[in-house]
C-alpha cells in the first residue's frame, strides 16, 4: 500500500460532515492567523451538503472569521445560480446566505459560451491571487468529492490530460452529461496546500483502495499528487 495521505474512517455522512467541518475550520483559522485570509475552494454534489449546513450552524458559525474567507468553486454546471444544479446556488442556500462572507467568486457568469466563463474565472483567480501570467494559485484548502467513475472536480474519464499550459480553468464538454462543465485543472489542484477528499459509499471507497494500491491508476483522480498536496481522506 502506498502513502496517499491521512485517512479518517467514519460511520456515516453526519460524522463525515463533522470531521470535514472541523478540518475546514482548523485550516482556516491557521491560514487567517498566518496570512490574514483563507483561500478556500468548495465543490458541488451531494456529499458536501451536510458540511455546508454544519458550517453555518450555531455550533460552528463563529469558529471561523468568514469576513476573511475567499470562497471559490472547484467546478460548476453552466446554469443560472437559481437552478437546482448550480453549485453556487447550493452553497449559497446552505452556507453563504448565513455567514458574513464578503468575497465569493462564482464560476458561471451566465455567458452563452462556457469557454468564455472559464477564461473569465481564470482572470478572476489571477487577479485575486495577484498572479503573473504564468502563475498558479495556492489554495489553502480544496474540498474535493469523487464520482463513481473516478472523476474529480469536473474532469471526467477521457479528460485526464486536460492541462492547457497556462490555463487554470477549462470548460470540457462531458458527453455522458450532454453538457459543458467549468472546472479547475490539475495544475491548480496539484498546487493546493491541502486537499480534503470526502468519499462515501462502496464504489468510491473501491476507487480509493485502488489508488492506494497502485500508482498507475487510470481514474482521473489519479492525476492528483496526493503527497504534495497534503491530502486528507474522510471515508464514510
Ligand atoms: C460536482 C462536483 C463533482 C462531485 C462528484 C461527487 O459539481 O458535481 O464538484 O466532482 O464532487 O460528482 O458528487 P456526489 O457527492 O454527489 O457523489
Amino acid at each position: 500500500m502506498r502513502d496517499i495521505g491521512n485517512i479518517i474512517k467514519v460511520e456515516d455522512l453526519n460524522e463525515l460532515g463533522c470531521k470535514a467541518a472541523e478540518i475546514i475550520i482548523y485550516e482556516g483559522q491557521r491560514a487567517i492567523e498566518q496570512n490574514g485570509k483563507y483561500m478556500l475552494a468548495l465543490s458541488g454534489g451531494r456529499t458536501p451538503q451536510p458540511i455546508y449546513k454544519l458550517l453555518s450552524s450555531v455550533e460552528y458559525i463563529n469558529q471561523l472569521d468568514w469576513t476573511k474567507v475567499f470562497v471559490f468553486f472547484t467546478d460548476e454546471r453552466c446554469v443560472p445560480s437559481d437552478h437546482p444544479d448550480s453549485n453556487y446556488g447550493m452553497v449559497k442556500k446552505l452556507l453563504l446566505d448565513y455567514v458574513p462572507v464578503k468575497y465569493v467568486f462564482g464560476m458561471y457568469n451566465g455567458v452563452e459560451n462556457p469557454r468564455e466563463a472559464a477564461l473569465a474565472y481564470n482572470g478572476t483567480i489571477k487577479d485575486v491571487f495577484n498572479l503573473n501570467t504564468n502563475g498558479t494559485p495556492k489554495f489553502d484548502l480544496m474540498l474535493l468529492g469523487l464520482g463513481e467513475d473516478g472523476h474529480v472536480v469536473s474532469i471526467f474519464p477521457g479528460f485526464e490530460n486536460i492541462e492547457i499550459s497556462n490555463e487554470l480553468v477549462v470548460a470540457p464538454f462531458v458527453e455522458k452529461l450532454r453538457s459543458h462543465r467549468i472546472s479547475l485543472t490539475f495544475n491548480v489542484i496539484n498546487q493546493s496546500k491541502k486537499n480534503l477528499f470526502i468519499i462515501s459509499g462502496s464504489k468510491k471507497k473501491n476507487i480509493f483502495y485502488s489508488l492506494s494500491n497502485t500508482d498507475d491508476s487510470k481514474y482521473p483522480i489519479a492525476q492528483i499528487n496526493f503527497n504534495r498536496t497534503n491530502s486528507t481522506w474522510i471515508l464514510a
